[in-house]
């Protein structure tokens, strides 16, 4: 398992701002490419979702760091994980938020969202 998951929503509303209107989908890719290019695949693996509830910070995203212990069941390992919320997030924001967050333990504080 991967000690960092990175969540970026690609969510489309209509009724309202979301995150594919303000470029989640790109973000998204741009996001994959910077992890292998930091070289953190062993330890990040992004993914899309769906809202999480910050549309007018679009595109945002969740990160979410694995302090379970090994023996715990992969099933509940999700309530051991503590996730950090940023946003709005842009593609030229991405690497550095990856490299500080998951290259070195820092949130990157500029960017990070109220839980
Ligand atoms: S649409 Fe992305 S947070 Fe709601």
């Amino acid at each position: 398992m991967h000690k960092y998951q990175v969540f970026v929503c690609v969510n489309h509303r209509t009724d309202d701002a979301c995150c594919a209107a303000s470029g989640g989908k790109g973000l998204l890719a741009k996001c994959k490419a910077e992890v292998a290019a930091l070289g953190l695949e062993a330890t990040v693996v992004v993914k899309p979702t769906g809202c999480i509830d910050r549309c007018a910070n679009g595109p945002a995203l969740v990160i979410y760091e694995d302090k379970a212990l090994a023996i715990v069941p992969e099933r509940y390992r999700k309530f051991f994980m503590q996730g950090v919320m940023y946003g709005p997030v842009t593609q030229d924001d991405i690497g550095s938020l990856l490299e500080s967050h998951c290259g070195h333990g820092l949130s990157l504080e500029r960017l990070k969202l109220s839980n």
